[in-house]
């Protein structure tokens, strides 16, 4: 045979086996050499699974792992310095705008009214009914007012330094507890 034309002989080999080896059919994967890596076996949340020591499917988070859209709180509850730095490094997001005043009132009437007074005052009706023992601290004097918005909000969310005070972080958002910071310095005017 002559030369050239075996050479044309195996390109036009070559190009048929390049199309014919071209699957067009999109959705088969073609040979499957390993069955179990392709097709991947799916565990239930709540199955057991013996590939784990422990033989649950679920698996516990990566540690420091938080929910989308929560901001971790750095101050600890019961710590005076803590309390003091979130004074310090906390500021108020939100002005004391009619809307933010009055969103705070319903808010403050929800969750501090009871204890604290319909005024602010510490004399709320658990504390004056003796169903709550401690004395709710006066919101409107001096000893509160004085302190920055950041120590207030560190006290919402964590407690008072005795503890006598429960945490209100988990019930009150973030904004919420600022708007009751406006609400709260409007009393005492
Ligand atoms: C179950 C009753 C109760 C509720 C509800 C409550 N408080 Fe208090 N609060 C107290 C008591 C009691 C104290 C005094 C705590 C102490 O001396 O440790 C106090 C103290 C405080 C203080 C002073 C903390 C300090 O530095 O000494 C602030 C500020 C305060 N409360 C704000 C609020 C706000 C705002 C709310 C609503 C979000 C609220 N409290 C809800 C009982 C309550």
């Amino acid at each position: 045979m002559h030369m050239k034309s075996l050479k044309n002989t195996i390109i036009i080999a070559l190009m048929l086996m390049t199309v014919v080896a071209c699957n067009m059919d999109k959705n088969h994967p073609g040979y499957i050499y390993f069955p179990d890596m392709t097709y991947s076996q799916a565990s239930e949340t709540y199955a057991t699974n013996d590939v784990f020591e422990n033989g649950f499917a679920m698996r516990l988070p990566v540690d420091g792992t938080i929910p989308r859209g929560y901001t971790p709180y750095p101050y600890k509850a019961k710590s005076f310095q803590d309390q003091v730095n979130a004074g310090l490094e906390l500021v108020n997001p939100l002005q004391p705008t009619p809307e933010n005043i009055t969103e705070g009132k319903r808010q403050f009437e929800i969750f501090c009214m009871n204890c604290h007074g319909v005024l602010g005052k510490g004399d709320g009706h658990l504390y004056t009914s003796k169903l709550f023992p401690a004395k709710p601290t006066s919101l409107v004097e001096a000893f509160v007012q004085g302190k920055p918005d950041g120590e207030i909000y560190h006290v919402i969310t964590m407690g008072s330094l005795s503890g006598l005070m429960g945490q209100h972080g988990s019930q009150i958002l973030p904004e919420n507890r600022w708007k009751i910071i406006h609400y709260v310095r409007a009393l005492a005017k």
